[in-house]
């Protein structure tokens, strides 16, 4: 049988279709704009998601036996505000993960309503991000469009309903939304009417590996595949992308170098670090992860490369860095400010430490080392919690470069394992579908059985001490600048 695994990124959806022994028969990409009303804001069209997965599956599955299609399932950008009327129509443009207009509301829930009460309601607090900061400043300043939410929902949920018809989403995305109680896997009431809304507008929940339904009849005709093809619940992109790199179970560690960066802790037991410093969510695989997560990583040497620099060619850039671990140049990641573990969507990027003899090519390695020793910000937090993380899977786009593999074994001191196939969310997310359709008995099965590591970088003993001496300088400027944030704000 053939599963489609729908990756719904921030700047591109990708799509794959993996056949029953985990071959990847096809990939297909479908870019859709960002927008950034304000510094600091960022917005999507839901319709636009939409119309780019339609178009994305026809290319997709133009060659293949089409009768084989048996299932569909997402990996989601997460905690996206989506808001649809009484006549299933989208109110406003999505507010994305990475959106930070809602300091306030962040600070009013933290402070007013207390991180104590948020950490017991939903085993997290509150975050710019978050879906719940986000209506609570709809309700503010867009009281008009508050008053005509029928249906809230996250990015790839509201691909599942176009596609299927059935208002759903899953318990690992629903987490992010900080309506979510996670350590028992229900909607928080006490949230909801912090937050003014009805637990009647927000979807049911299910499994990430179960199915919702089946995809709608003018839908099957429109994409070309049989009406009996399954839709599963998905998950949301990071918890997908464990599931693809094999990061399921107990205490295994993936980190996600996409526009976001993730480090990423799978476990069997519900846990929470005593300053909710990282988020504490339901797992894809049933049951739970700790994760951190950075505004700003691969999207950092984007912005470097393409937009600031124009060299565009990364790898020919690349070639020039070797003198690692001694860069006297440092890059405070923080584009978008930052959430783990800093929670401050103020902060801003920043360059430290350059003289007449700096060359771009150092400033090119902070930014990478920069985006490392970020990670490992969130890595000491889960180290600080007992938990012995000693290897690593990778994936995303900046797990392509093989220097930024290497520099993120040696700032975090951990074994970085390759995969097969590093297509994390869109793979996991073809995985939780041949799951809901019967073709593994659990995602731990798929996971064993598809997931194949293919070559390790370990950590080079001298390198890492020296990396270990840049670290403890880096986590000086924060600090130092934090001040200054405020000031230029
Ligand atoms: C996770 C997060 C990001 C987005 C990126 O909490 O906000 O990783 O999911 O798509």
């Amino acid at each position: 049988m053939l599963y489609i695994g729908i990756d719904l990124g921030t700047s591109s959806v990708k799509l794959l279709l993996m056949d029953s022994s985990g071959k990847i028969v096809n990939i297909v990409t479908e870019e859709y704009p960002v927008s950034y009303p304000h510094p600091g804001w960022s917005e999507q069209r839901p319709e636009d998601w939409y119309e780019k997965t339609v178009a994305g599956v026809r290319k997709l599955i133009r060659e293949a036996d089409r009768e084989q299609i048996a299932g569909i399932s997402f990996g989601g950008q997460m905690h996206g505000l989506v808001i649809l009327d009484r006549d299933d129509q989208v109110i406003r443009p999505a507010i994305l993960w990475n959106d930070g207009r809602t300091g306030e509301e962040t600070a009013y829930l933290n402070t007013t309503i207390g991180k104590e009460k948020l950490s017991e309601y939903t085993a997290n607090i509150a975050f710019a991000g978050f879906t719940a900061p986000k209506l609570l400043w709809v309700r503010k300043h867009e009281p008009e469009n508050f008053a005509r939410i029928a249906k809230i929902m996250l990015p790839k949920d509201y691909l599942a309903y176009r596609l299927t018809g059935v208002f759903c989403t899953d318990m690992s995305d629903a987490s992010g939304m900080l309506l979510f109680d996670v350590k028992n896997r229900r909607w928080s009431r006490e949230m909801c009417e912090i937050c003014g809304i009805a637990p009647s507008q927000l979807a049911k929940c299910y499994e990430s590996y179960e199915t919702v339904g089946t995809v709608l009849p003018q839908v099957a005709r429109e994409l070309g595949v049989p009406a009996s093809v399954k839709v599963a619940a998905g998950a949301g992109d990071n918890a997908a992308a464990a599931v693809g790199t094999g990061t399921v179970g107990d205490n295994r560690c993936n980190i996600s170098l996409g526009t976001s960066g993730t480090i990423f802790l799978s476990s069997k037991k519900f846990g929470v670090d005593s300053n909710n410093a990282l988020h504490s969510f339901a797992h894809a695989d049933g049951n739970y992860h700790l994760m951190g997560c950075m505004l700003s990583a691969a999207s950092c040497n984007k912005w470097w490369m393409d937009d600031i620099t124009g060299r565009g060619d990364y790898g020919a850039e690349q070639k020039d860095i070797t003198d690692l671990g001694e860069n006297h140049v440092f890059f405070l990641p923080y584009l978008m400010g930052e959430r783990s573990p800093h929670n401050n969507p103020d902060a801003r990027g920043v360059f430290i430490g350059m003289s007449m003899d700096t060359t771009r090519a150092d400033m090119t390695q902070a930014v990478l080392e920069g985006v490392a020793f970020a990670l490992r910000d969130s890595l000491e937090v889960a180290k600080s919690l007992g938990l012995r993380i000693e290897s690593t899977r990778i994936c995303g786009g900046g797990a392509k470069s093989p220097l930024w593999k290497r520099i993120v074994a040696n700032v975090l001191n951990l074994k970085v394992e390759m995969i097969e196939v590093e297509e994390g969310p869109a793979l996991g997310g073809a995985m939780l579908a041949a799951v809901a359709c019967g073709e593994f008995g659990s995602v731990e099965e798929a996971a064993e059985k598809l997931v194949k590591v293919t070559d390790a970088i370990e950590p080079e003993p001298e390198l890492a001490e020296k990396y270990e001496r840049q670290y403890r300088k880096f986590r000086e400027i924060y600090p130092a600048c934090k001040p200054l944030f405020e000031i230029i704000k």
